[in-house]
């Protein structure tokens, strides 16, 4: 079988693409003829993601960015454009928790969620969208999480709170950018076996929560959610926006 060319020569952001669910996606995009713009905090992982892709014969640019900052983010978009040419599909997904409960969390802990977890789709999208309305269109997709669909007791409440929110953001941006030709919709991965979730839960412990919480009892796989990803982000979902789509083996409500 030959491999699909969907985004051949179209200019694309991976956000935390260092690692996990990004690095995963960042792969599939660039076999896919994708030109990758790898916006990454660590410097180490965004370079070694690159060098793979390139060694593959893909092409992948690695430009540090805090996806929380605003000039960082707004330089990265810039340099996206000037490298690869206006960019035409982004996939904002950085983000992240501190534990706590609702008791227990403090002002700090909540806000560093928050920034991370939502305030980082909202500073992509700021900066992506004037780009795409400018050029004819594109497509979003940004990460959230069952734990901003459904209570899910191990979140902690910032994290929850601020996944629920990139959805209803990704909903609310569908319909302001619907008519400027640019679909955004958002991924909820349930419980993925990234290096974010090795470093907390042996697979034994992923095994058993996922078949507690899941009709398929086993951890999502990074390449599960690009694969998503990029089938919203492709032609083939042109009538596709808005939605929030679950990768997570038929996740249930655990309580
Ligand atoms: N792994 C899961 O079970 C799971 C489940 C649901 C949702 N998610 C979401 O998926 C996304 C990716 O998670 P993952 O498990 O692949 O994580 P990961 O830790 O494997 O990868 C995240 C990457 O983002 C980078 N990063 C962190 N802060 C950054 C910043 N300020 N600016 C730019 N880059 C930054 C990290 O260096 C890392 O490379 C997150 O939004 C996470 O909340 C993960």
């Amino acid at each position: 079988m030959t491999q699909r060319q969907r985004f051949e020569g179209r200019s694309i952001i991976v956000t935390g693409g260092g690692s996990g669910i990004g690095e995963a996606a960042a792969h599939a995009f660039a076999e896919e003829g994708g030109l990758v713009t790898l916006a990454e905090l660590d410097p180490d992982k965004g370079q070694a993601v690159c060098d793979a892709i390139l060694a593959k014969g893909g092409t992948a640019r690695f430009v540090r960015t805090d996806a929380t900052d605003e000039a960082s983010v707004r330089a990265m978009v810039a340099e996206a454009c000037a490298a690869h040419g206006p960019v035409r599909h982004a996939f904002n997904n950085v983000g992240g928790s501190k534990p706590g409960s609702l008791e227990g969390l403090s002002l700090d802990e909540w806000n560093w969620t928050m920034a991370l977890s939502l305030t980082s789709c909202f500073l992509a999208m700021k900066h992506e969208i004037p780009v795409m309305k400018a050029n004819g269109g594109g497509t979003i997709v940004n990460t959230a999480s069952m734990s901003g669909r459904i209570f899910t007791p191990a979140a902690a409440p910032s994290y929850s709170a601020a996944k629920a929110g990139v959805i209803h953001l990704s909903h609310y941006a569908s319909c302001a950018h619907a008519r400027d030709n640019i679909r955004v919709n958002s991924v909820l991965p349930g419980l993925t076996a990234t290096p974010l979730v090795a470093q907390m839960l042996t697979p034994e412990q992923q095994a058993e929560i996922a078949s507690e919480h899941q009709m398929i009892p086993r951890a999502v796989q990074p390449a599960e959610v690009a694969a998503t990803v990029l089938f919203l982000s492709s032609d083939e979902a042109a009538m596709i926006t808005g939605r929030g789509i679950e990768v997570a083996g038929g996740g249930t409500h655990p309580g």
